[in-house]
């Protein structure tokens, strides 16, 4: 199966740069959410990260309207009805997931693959909610998506190998590295990196040090390129809530207790810098 039209669903930090890759890869895309303004403001992202690349002399103006020309905005799930690949990037919540992979699998065509762009939730679990579960599979590109290199791919349970195939050359094709992972909550990249995220809340939280130190120390200290607490944010604390979530209720461990402090963040709206304000503030 060759696949030519992709549907993202989410025009977010996530959607957007997935609907950009693809895009850029040559690929038709349908760009998917909620309302007109959200795709509206997923595709303004793209159109500002493209300029770059014009400025940057990475690519001509004509290419970049090219690119733009790819994608189409959708509100409307029935566009799924003639495309060969969904991408979902929604939030991080099963509910919403799988409500969103039933009524795909309705709309979408009997050969086309349903992938999730999840951190942390179960592919399988996904696959379930749907009549084609070896078509369902995890497509896990890292943030920001047109600059990293990695897609975590995840069978579920009933992946078929060739599906697995498909997606893996598809990766491929965006000029990412896919490593094969298996169906285990928070995969490798979160059930790694999440837990450090939470200890280094903690670590603020019980005032070990203030966020700029523990910043320092991971960054100074650890050669990480950004400190946990920025890339909290960055990541958005929200997600970071339901994959700490996802661990904690998965593995049933309570060494992937939430931190309180993320909770209260989360409640307050300090969803990090898509909301203006997480552990810093941003303009
Ligand atoms: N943020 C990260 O660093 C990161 C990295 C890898 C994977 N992910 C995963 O990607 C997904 C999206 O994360 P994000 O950071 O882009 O979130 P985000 O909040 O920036 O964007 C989510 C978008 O999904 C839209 N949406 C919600 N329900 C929808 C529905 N039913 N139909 C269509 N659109 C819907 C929202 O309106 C919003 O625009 C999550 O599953 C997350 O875990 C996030």
């Amino acid at each position: 199966m060759k696949v030519e039209k992709v549907m993202v669903i989410g025009a977010g930090q996530m959607g957007s740069g997935i609907a950009q890759v693809c895009a850029q890869a040559g690929y038709t895309v349908y760009l998917n959410d909620l309302k007109p303004e959200f795709v509206e403001r997923g595709l303004g992202v793209i159109s500002k990260n493209l300029s770059r690349n014009v400025d940057k002399g990475r690519m001509t103006e004509e290419q970049k309207q090219e690119v733009l020309n790819q994608i189409t905005a959708s509100t409307d799930l029935n566009d799924a009805r003639t495309v060969d690949l969904v991408i979902e990037a929604a939030v991080e919540n099963m509910e919403i997931k799988t409500k969103l992979f039933a009524q795909l699998d309705e709309i979408a065509p009997v050969h086309a693959i349903l992938a999730s762009n999840t951190s942390s939730l179960p592919i399988t679990e996904i696959a379930a909610a749907t009549k084609r579960p070896e078509q369902v599979i995890g497509m896990h590109f890292m943030n920001p998506v047109p600059v990293m290199k990695l897609v975590e791919i995840i069978r579920g349970l009933a992946t078929a190998d060739e599906v697995y195939q498909v997606i893996e050359d598809m990766t491929k094709t965006l000029g990412k590295v896919p490593v094969e992972v298996n169906d285990f909550p928070g995969f490798v990249s979160n059930r790694i990196l999440m837990p450090m995220i939470n200890e280094a809340i903690y670590t603020l939280y019980e005032g070990v040090a203030t966020k700029e130190a523990i910043d320092e120390v991971m960054k100074l200290g650890m050669n990480h390129p950004m400190g946990p607490l920025t890339l909290a944010d960055f990541i958005g604390l929200d997600t970071c809530l339901y994959i700490m979530e996802t661990l904690h209720e998965g593995f049933g461990d309570t060494k992937y207790r939430p931190c309180p402090l993320l909770r209260k963040y989360v409640k307050a709206g300090w969803l990090g810098k898509k909301s203006g304000r997480g552990f810093y503030t941003y303009e």
